[in-house]
């Protein structure tokens, strides 16, 4: 491992060489099971066909323009992710690198769609506590974890944070003559899987609507087809029973299955929020990643596969709850985003599903989130017989 590089990551001692589909092979030609597709990015696996050679087609075609001129392929990519968007009423889209980058343009519209309509005063940000919306100054103070507002300071002001589930402290804290919106992921990613009620998003739909607070679904985790959905949000209602029509959607991770990308998706209130110079991102938009996005749109949004994501997700819950293993408390999640939560802690279980690989016998990659909890993101096109064998692994390393 190079020292090189600044400390920021808990580098376990493996080197990976390649990759295909499920499965990542070491430089020493060990094998390994994947169950976190680069924390929920590679949905199609690794090396899958389509997409190595599309990003190869384009390479050879193009691969960057700026922004000032236009490209047919990133063209064609924004269309097919706005159509694809269409059923949460998603107009038009603003092309980026990342997950945090996407979460920027979605505070921007939030905070330039109220000071032009209502004026200053009226720009704070809701979201909640337990919540992770990305590293940069601005989406860390959108991050509702005291953990990661150390060292940093002084963090964007504006952000409020309400405790997840709270009804009553959601309607104090949305007050209309100071806040300009309220960003929320469906299911929370990196503090361990958890799902917002329906009755809690029905009735932040409810309050936003009536105070034109913007109502914006961070899903660069939970997107993309990963709960069985194309966007997590679809399957929320309003109180009527409606489907929730948010006015920002944030995706990017799963997007463009393992090329860098980012999206920041508008409804019709704030499709023309931002204008001319109001934003804008050197690499968003890129011809490689917007020909990678096209083959992952063309793949994932599609009924039948969508429907695989959910009933492999099934599974895997179905097989860990059969068990019952006295060290597995708690089963949860949607799709192909699953948490486990065990009595243990949650690091050494996952160490050991990768050293136990040795020249015969296959190791496991999960992931964990938070201190006690297993997060399991594999590839959607992983198998039955995978998920078989994954999980006889992380049964023997409980
Ligand atoms: C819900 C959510 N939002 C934002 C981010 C930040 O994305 P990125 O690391 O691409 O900036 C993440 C990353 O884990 C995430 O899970």
């Amino acid at each position: 491992m190079s020292d090189v590089f600044m400390n920021t990551y808990h580098r376990l001692p493996v080197t990976f060489a390649k990759g295909e589909g499920a499965w990542l092979i070491d430089v020493n030609g060990k094998k390994y099971l994947d169950f976190t597709a680069g924390i929920a990015v590679n949905s199609l696996g690794h090396a899958y066909p389509p997409l190595v050679k599309a990003i190869a087609e384009q390479a050879a075609k193009l691969n960057h323009v700026c922004n000032y001129y236009q490209s047919d392929v990133s063209a064609a990519f924004a269309e097919k992710l706005v159509a694809a968007c269409a059923g949460a009423g998603m107009k038009k889209v603003f092309l980026a690198n990342s997950g945090a980058e996407a979460n920027e343009g979605a505070v921007k519209i939030a905070r330039k769609y109220s000071l032009s309509k209502y004026g200053p005063g009226r720009h704070q940000i809701v979201t909640l506590k337990g919540s992770f919306h990305g590293r940069t100054i601005t989406t860390l103070s959108a991050t509702g974890q005291d953990v990661f507002h150390q060292n940093f300071g002084p963090f964007t002001e504006g952000f409020a944070y309400v405790e997840s589930g709270d009804i009553d402290a959601l309607d104090k804290a949305l007050d209309k003559s100071t806040v300009a919106g309220f960003l929320v992921e469906a299911i929370q990613g990196e503090s361990g899987i958890k799902l917002q009620s329906a009755e809690y998003i029905a009735a932040a739909a409810k309050f936003c609507a009536e105070r034109d607070i913007l109502l914006m679904f961070d899903e660069v985790q939970c997107g993309v087809g990963r709960t069985g959905t194309f966007l997590a949000c679809e399957a929320c209602h309003d109180e009527h029973g409606f489907g929730i029509k948010p006015d920002v959607v944030t995706l990017a991770k799963g997007l463009s299955g393992g090329i860098p990308v980012g999206a920041v998706l508008a409804g019709e209130k704030t499709a023309d929020v931002l204008q001319t110079s109001d934003h804008g991102s050197t690499f968003g938009g890129n011809p490689i990643a917007a020909a990678a996005g096209l083959v992952v749109l063309e793949t994932v949004n599609n009924p039948a596969f969508l429907k695989e994501i959910a009933r492999k997700g099934e599974k895997i819950q179905h097989i860990i709850k059969s068990w019952n293993n006295p060290k597995v408390k708690e089963v949860r999640g949607k799709g192909l985003m699953i948490g486990v939560d065990i009595t243990e802690e949650a690091w050494p279980v996952l160490e050991k599903a990768i050293t136990r690989a040795d020249a015969k016998t296959p190791g496991l990659l999960v992931l964990s989130a938070g201190k006690n909890t297993l997060r399991l993101v594999p590839p959607y096109i992983i198998s039955d017989a995978e998920i078989e064998e994954g999980l006889e692994i992380l049964r023997a390393c409980l």
